[in-house]
């Protein structure tokens, strides 16, 4: 057995729990995670990064699950100012996770998850995030 298949089987039915308190995002991060791993595959990625890419797939939009959860639930379309606030969950995921042990390259993919490889300016602010 993979020794991260614990924490995998873990943090799997952690999102599941948190993708079912909103119809709108129900099986998001588990779907996410599977084409993620897919996509992985087909581009050659070596066999030992599939546990981070799963974990951060899985993770990818915990910082807006855990920190924006009033935001996201208005009863009302979202103004400028909300969206904004929306746009900060990859940077509150990473601050969630960067420190934990195991867990640098997972918090890597969530805080680029939005990212673009054409637009340099998301990478830069990312960048900026991270200090580095
Ligand atoms: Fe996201």
């Amino acid at each position: 057995m993979n020794p991260q298949e614990p924490l995998l089987m873990t943090v799997r039915a952690l999102m599941q729990v948190l993708d079912a308190s909103d119809p709108a995002t129900r099986g998001h991060s588990l779907r996410v995670s599977r084409y993620a791993l897919r996509v992985a595959r087909e581009l050659g990625v070596p066999a030992g990064d599939y546990s981070a890419i799963e974990l951060g797939s899985l993770l990818h939009d915990i910082g807006r699950s855990a920190a924006l959860h009033d935001v996201l639930h208005q009863p009302r379309p979202l103004d400028a100012g909300e969206r904004a606030v929306i746009q900060t969950h990859p940077s509150i995921g990473w601050e969630i996770l960067k420190d934990i042990p195991g867990m640098k390259d997972a918090a890597e993919i969530v805080l680029s998850h939005h990212e673009r490889p054409d637009v340099s300016s998301r990478v830069t602010r990312c960048r900026s995030v991270r200090g580095s």
